[in-house]
């Protein structure tokens, strides 16, 4: 039987599929994810296939449906977690459910002379999280690893080529995941021949096969993955036969979208047309001031100028295609669960793209890949580091960093929160108000509006960081706690009326420009995940406003951790956009996600 030179990995709704996926490509060989009941057709017959951990148990009525032909296909087998489980469970093995869910660092010993753990110490570091755990192995098994807490901790059935671990080998706590997946290839027997280089030089062949002698129209965001998208189309088939549009909303950052123009230009295209509709996305939200009816008219504006601009092209199918910067975790259904993906999808697909998709009018050269591979197809295709590797960036761009206000908040909870917070505040060697605006947060899986607490004191992480907490938990009608770090002594604060305008949107712009100056030459910027700068329509004389930063640590945006920025970063900061002479406070955000969302609104 003739199989594909790639691995598939079968998701069973673990956290860690994609990261699975993405280490195999590291190691060489392409891979990609699957649903658990694909046929082996479906599949394309890969060379080797890995059961992904999973929340569920085997036993339990919603475990997701397995095509167990899998298993007597002659394939190559790894199962990880509930992967290995469901292995001993449909080949007659037993599981059971632990007294105690074993979360966590454990050290493994290694068990006979197993073809996977070759190269591998007699004991070997590992990361377990499982509740469920292999009691009685099937026939024909053995256990090539135990652990204190699991007797089948790693089996095998070696003439099968049938392997199961109960930990997880993808994941940075388990030092010698890697050499393990590498084992779990050569056993596979397939040929390392993924690079990035291959990669671009096929799609390069590909785009030029698929689009003959028609040509390609792309909307340029201005982000990473669409500006790779145009570079590479411009690469495979010339600027003479590619146009990118670039809809300026008024919500991109400073020099942005000229930034973006330029880093092409110097590639030598010229083909990017930079149109400017912030008028109409500004008449869309006049006057709004609910966060998540701004975020609506924005979204609902973009579709609208979306599909005017393609419709104003009556492309001419026979001539022309469209081109879109999708990825990979987009277009599987198993994929991004992010927010920031969910949006993104939701603009890559509208009706008339779908309509588009069905009729084979779409080209999407990034699909197979994620967003670290695309950064690296940048900068090959000579794209500059700073400009591949930018923060992420909300699509409603700054809109949702300038919060907007009816005026003259004053819940009547007000005074009980002041009062609340300074007996926490106080004895911690802090004074503190309330903010008169209010910010998203999430708690427990739910939504929060609520005040944030301003402290004014030493810059002790240590202590901040706990009263920070301590305030978030134990004070309901606060979710967010910032250090004013410019302005001097805390005076009382007041809202007023605001909304999105032009001179306001450039405040925010000016004074987020220079914070990510001081990220840059400080050397903080790769350092730091996302760094939202969030404009407030507060101050003591009803004139100036005032700032907040909020620089975050994170690795998949669900959770984040505040980011401990050295002093004189801090000063440098606020002095610079206390110069702007429009601020009147700058604030600093102690609040960890969750219970903070990154965004204010
Ligand atoms: P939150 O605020 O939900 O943000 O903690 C998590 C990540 O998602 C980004 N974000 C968005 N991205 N459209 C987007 O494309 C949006 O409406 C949006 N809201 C938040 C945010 O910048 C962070 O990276």
């Amino acid at each position: 039987m003739s199989v594909e030179n790639k691995i598939t990995v079968l998701d069973f709704g673990g956290q860690y599929a994609h990261l699975i996926t993405k280490r195999i490509r590291r190691l060489g060989v392409y891979a990609d994810i699957s649903h658990p009941d694909a046929s082996l057709e479906e599949l394309g017959r890969p060379g080797g296939i890995i059961l992904s951990g999973g929340p569920s148990s085997v036993y339990a009525g919603n475990a997701p449906p397995f095509n167990r032909e899998i298993l007597e296909s002659g394939i190559p087998v790894l199962g990880l977690c509930y992967g290995m489980q469901l292995i001993a469970y449909v080949l007659g093995g037993d599981v059971r459910r632990l007294a105690r869910r074993e979360y966590g660092r454990a050290e493994v010993d290694i068990v006979g002379d197993s073809p996977l753990f070759e190269g591998l110490s007699r004991r070997e570091q590992v990361w377990m999280s499982h509740g469920d755990s292999v009691a009685r192995v099937p026939d024909g098994f053995e256990i090539i690893g135990v652990t204190g807490d699991c007797p089948a901790a790693a089996i095998e059935n070696r003439a099968k080529q049938i392997y199961g671990l109960q930990f997880h080998p993808e994941v940075r706590d388990t030092p010698s995941g890697n050499r393990i997946l590498d084992n779990f290839i050569r056993i596979c027997g397939l040929a390392r021949n993924w690079s990035m280089e291959g990669y671009i030089e096929e799609k390069m062949r590909e785009i030029r096969e698929r689009v003959g002698s028609r040509n390609v129209f792309l909307l340029v965001s201005g982000g990473v993955d669409s500006t790779v998208t145009f570079t590479l189309l411009n690469a495979a088939l010339g600027e003479d036969r590619v146009i990118g549009i670039h809809i300026d909303n008024g919500f991109m950052r400073k020099s942005e979208s000229a930034s973006v123009k330029q880093a092409l230009e110097r590639l030598g295209f010229h083909n990017l047309i930079v149109v400017d509709r912030s008028d109409d996305f500004l008449r869309a939200v006049a006057g709004i001031t609910d966060p998540q009816a701004k975020r609506k008219a924005i979204g609902d504006e973009f579709m609208y100028v979306k599909d005017r601009e393609l419709a104003s092209l009556r492309f001419n199918p026979d001539e022309w295609l469209l081109g879109q910067g999708t990825l990979y975790p987009d277009i599987i259904e198993s994929g991004g669960t992010r927010h920031a993906d969910v949006i993104k999808t939701h603009h890559n697909r509208t009706d008339m793209i779908k309509e588009m998709v069905a009729r084979g009018l779409v080209v999407e050269p990034l699909d197979q890949l994620y967003k670290d591979e695309v950064r690296e197809v940048g900068e090959r295709l000579g794209l500059p580091h700073n400009l591949v590797w930018r923060h992420p960036f909300p699509g409603p761009g700054i809109a949702v960093r300038v919060l907007c206000d009816t005026g003259g908040v004053s819940s009547e909870d007000f005074d009980r929160l002041c009062g609340q917070v300074a007996e926490k505040a106080l004895p911690a060697g802090y004074n503190s108000m309330i903010l008169p605006v209010r910010s998203v947060g999430v708690q427990g899986d739910c939504r929060t509006y609520a005040h944030p607490a301003a402290l004014a004191g030493p810059l002790d992480w240590e202590r901040l960081d706990r009263l920070s907490t301590d305030i978030t938990n134990g004070i309901s009608g606060v979710n967010r706690v910032v250090l004013a770090i410019g302005g001097g002594p805390l005076k009382p604060l007041a809202s007023r009326a605001a909304t999105l305008t032009r001179e306001r949107l450039d405040l925010l712009r000016e004074a987020d420009h220079l914070a990510m100056q001081v990220l840059r030459e400080r050397g903080m910027y790769e350092e730091i995940f996302q760094m939202p700068v969030v404009l407030l329509p507060i101050s003591s004389d009803g004139r100036k406003e005032c700032v907040a930063v909020r620089p975050l640590e994170s690795s998949d945006v669900m959770t984040a951790r505040f980011y401990r920025m050295a002093e004189e970063g801090i000063r440098e900061i606020a002095e610079r956009i206390l110069a702007l002479g429009a601020i009147e406070y700058v604030f600093y955000d102690l609040t960890h996600k969750p219970p903070g969302t990154f965004e204010w609104e």
